[in-house]
């Protein structure tokens, strides 16, 4: 395995110094001095040339949707066109100081005004706060905006309800937000019916149902038949409908989240409008809302006035979720984005995104169980589990993908199909590479009938067979020169 950078350390080598400021520390207010740092910095002396070959020695380790196919389900690993980089890149943008005055920032708030123009009209929502910093923080702020309201109506509602096939941070932001999870079992298409949906209500109570939490097109890639009924029933026992719209890249243009009935609904920017999701860079979950829930936005929100662009707070705001206002040049990406591509150019990723599933499916539907086969939206869930009867997993499919050059699906999610393999081919793949990818799935299946055990070697993988159960429980995140020669 590679060395770390210390360990290629060798005391003397020729290497750059660092100035001796020993002696000339300003005085610092907030660091107590019992925990300050004294004494010289325990840095790994290394020629530069030898620095600059380990870190690119590492990079070239990183899968990234530069690199290769990224089917990453739920997780929407796809293109983003690098003009948009440069366009949020440029210092006009890159450089404004949120403390600036707004007479020197109206052309920030004229794009941050226009994008939530545009998101609530693509969400056939009412009003847009562009404050939260990724899909899991909208979740959290519609949840506390459901709490607000309920307390402002006087009702203690209590229960959110999520389906079993949701998205996990769902019952996580319920759950912070004080309310209480109950789970929705779906049916055998992978969907939520108003039948089960009922039942369940009338054991809580349905005075104590606050809402529900749905995605749709929901995590096996299924489109929830039955949503408007749901709507229907829940707003007539006075609950609250809320929109995971992490999933949006499958239904832009065609079908509205408000138009199905729903209250609320985020955005994750950094999946389906041009920035990449994951990878530790910003992301950005902008929420809207319905007439009735405008009152508790978080705010800022940008508004237009007579004098210019400046900045509203909802008379019931729920406060702020973020510092500022949200992760501004992800918005600028959002708003390029939008622009280029234009009404009909939405409609395309749509288009494109369920095409490019659909085929992938008919392709190995033949090789793997689907458990929920019918046609899918943006992605679909196949089953490992044949394979698994001959001692191969889903990981070790997964794995054998790396190797390959492939990043592998989503695997062990959602939680309702055993084996899963989540495929989310985005709309940026050409028919080539998702061709080369099910021929390497249609291999694997073949070559995992005539000999699992062959199966399973890996020949190129760095890190070939970890003991993932223990790199779980033990995570050992830090390096401390002892325990690398104990070992
Ligand atoms: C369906 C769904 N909901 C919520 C999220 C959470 O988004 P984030 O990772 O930005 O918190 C994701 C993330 O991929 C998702 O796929």
């Amino acid at each position: 395995m590679a060395k770390l950078i210390f360990e290629k350390s060798r005391a003397g080598s020729k290497r750059y110094d660092v100035a001796d400021f020993t002696g000339l520390e300003p005085e610092s207010p907030f660091v107590p001095e019992d925990i300050r740092r004294t004494g010289p910095l325990p840095l790994p002396e290394v020629a530069e040339v030898d620095v600059v070959r380990h870190y690119t020695a590492l990079s070239r380790n990183n899968f990234g949707v530069d690199v290769g196919f990224y089917p990453l389900g739920s997780c929407t690993m796809k293109y983003n066109p690098k003009v948009n980089e440069e366009i949020a890149s440029l210092p006009e943008w890159a450089q404004l100081h949120p403390e600036q005055p707004v007479e020197t920032t109206q052309g920030a708030l004229l794009l941050m005004h226009e994008l939530q123009y545009m998101l609530a009209e693509i969400s056939g929502m009412r009003a847009v706060s562009l404050q939260p910093a990724a899909g899991a923080h909208g979740e959290l702020t519609g949840m506390l905006m459901f709490r607000a309201y309920f307390n402002d109506v006087g009702e203690a509602r209590k229960v959110m309800i999520v389906p079993d096939s949701s998205h996990g941070t769902n019952p996580a932001s319920a759950t912070i937000a004080g309310f209480k999870v109950v789970h929705l079992e779906s049916d055998e298409r992978g969907m939520v019916t108003v039948k089960a949906l009922k039942a369940l209500c009338e054991k809580h109570g349905e005075g104590n149902i606050g809402g529900i939490m749905m995605t749709n097109p929901n995590t096996l890639g299924v489109f929830e038949q039955e949503v408007k009924e749901v709507a229907e029933y829940l707003h007539s026992i006075g609950a609250l409908l809320y929109y995971d719209g992490a999933n949006l890249n499958a239904s832009l243009g065609y079908v509205r989240p408000g138009d199905m009935g729903f209250d609320q609904v985020h955005f994750n920017l950094h999946k389906t409008f041009s920035t990449p999701h994951g990878g530790g860079g910003p992301g950005s979950g902008p929420v809207g809302v319905c007439e009735k829930l405008k009152p508790f936005l978080p705010y800022p929100i940008v508004e237009r006035t007579d004098s210019g662009f400046g900045f509203h707070r909802p008379e019931k705001s729920i406060g702020r979720m973020k510092l500022y206002f949200g992760n501004f040049l992800v918005l600028v990406k959002a708003l390029v984005y939008l622009r280029a591509l234009g009404r009909e150019g939405l409609k395309r990723v749509a288009e494109n995104a369920v095409l490019n599933a659909n085929y992938i499916q008919e392709r190995l539907k033949d090789a793997y169980d689907i458990p929920y086969y019918q046609r899918c939206m943006h992605e679909f869930v196949l089953s490992a589990a044949r394979q698994k009867k001959l001692g191969v997993r889903a990981l070790d499919i997964a794995k054998k993908l790396l190797n390959d050059g492939f990043h592998a699906p989503t695997i062990y999610f959602p939680l309702i199909v055993p084996e899963a393999m989540m495929i989310e081919p985005t709309e940026t793949e050409s028919r080539e590479t998702l061709d080369a990818f099910c021929d390497a799935m249609l291999r694997y299946a073949r070559e995992i009938e005539e000999d699992p055990e062959k199966f399973k070697e890996l020949p190129n993988l760095r890190i070939q067979h970890l003991d993932e159960v223990a790199a779980a429980r033990n995570p050992v995140v830090r390096w401390v020169p002892e325990q690398s020669k104990r070992e």
